[in-house]
């Protein structure tokens, strides 16, 4: 890998992950930078359609494990086919979500052992961290109703997660934010209840510090 950077946004369901990242896709290429954004799960045409499976509100009843496959193989075609090709040719690679998703939500959250998940990520992923992780924190009363404007409003069905209960939600959080206190200098957070303005600001100031 040469000049590439590996920029992720984590967080809850809610916390305006989507927005901060157009605004720091924006900014970067106005100063002249090689962008590319992209998301987890459904980066790919292939995860595309694992997306529909995993998110869909009703219909289908996952096992933790199987839910956890199913995240890591969209991973880890993601990672083939996006992520490592891209940060190859020098490119800054922002991606909505990546493997703090799967420790927060399937680790944290449905119980999954921890080690588990980071062997399977040494294994099917090569061990490929972010040298940045963005964690946009919020109480999860706030960002659920957030989030369930938002899906009530634009009509899709990606309730999945968003009906799970609080406690869950909690765990998520929690999870998130350990995951950056362990990253110490490679992750910041960023306390999404501020205006749009702030959060925007704060993250892109953590961006331009790694970027040099
Ligand atoms: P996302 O599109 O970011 O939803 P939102 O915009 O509502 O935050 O993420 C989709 C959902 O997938 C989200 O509820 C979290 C979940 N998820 C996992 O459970 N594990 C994972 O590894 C990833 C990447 C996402």
């Amino acid at each position: 890998m040469t000049g590439g950077r590996f920029i992720v946004l984590e967080g809850g369901e809610g916390a305006g992950k989507t927005g901060t990242i157009a605004f720091l896709a924006a900014e970067l290429r106005a100063r002249g930078r090689d962008v590319v954004t992209t998301r987890e799960p459904g980066g790919t045409p292939e995860g595309a359609a694992l997306r529909r499976l995993l998110l869909a509100g009703e219909g289908f009843d996952w096992t933790p494990e199987a839910e956890l496959l199913l995240m890591t193989a969209d991973r880890a075609q993601h990672v083939a086919r996006v992520v490592r090709p891209a940060l190859a040719a020098g490119r800054i690679v922002i991606s909505d979500r990546y493997a703090g998703s799967t420790l927060a939500y399937q680790g944290a959250g449905r119980g999954l052992d921890r080690e588990l998940i980071l062997d399977l990520h040494r294994r099917a992923l090569n061990d490929l961290w972010p040298d940045l992780t963005l964690v946009l924190d919020v109480p999860p009363e706030i960002g659920l109703r957030r989030s369930l404007a938002r899906l009530g409003s634009e009509g899709v069905d990606e309730g999945r997660f968003e009906g799970l209960d609080l406690d869950f939600h909690r765990r998520v959080r929690q999870s998130f934010l350990d995951l950056a206190a362990a990253a110490g200098p490679g992750a910041r957070v960023i306390d999404a209840t501020a205006t749009p303005e702030t959060v925007k600001a704060e993250a892109l100031a953590a961006v331009l510090g790694v970027l040099g």
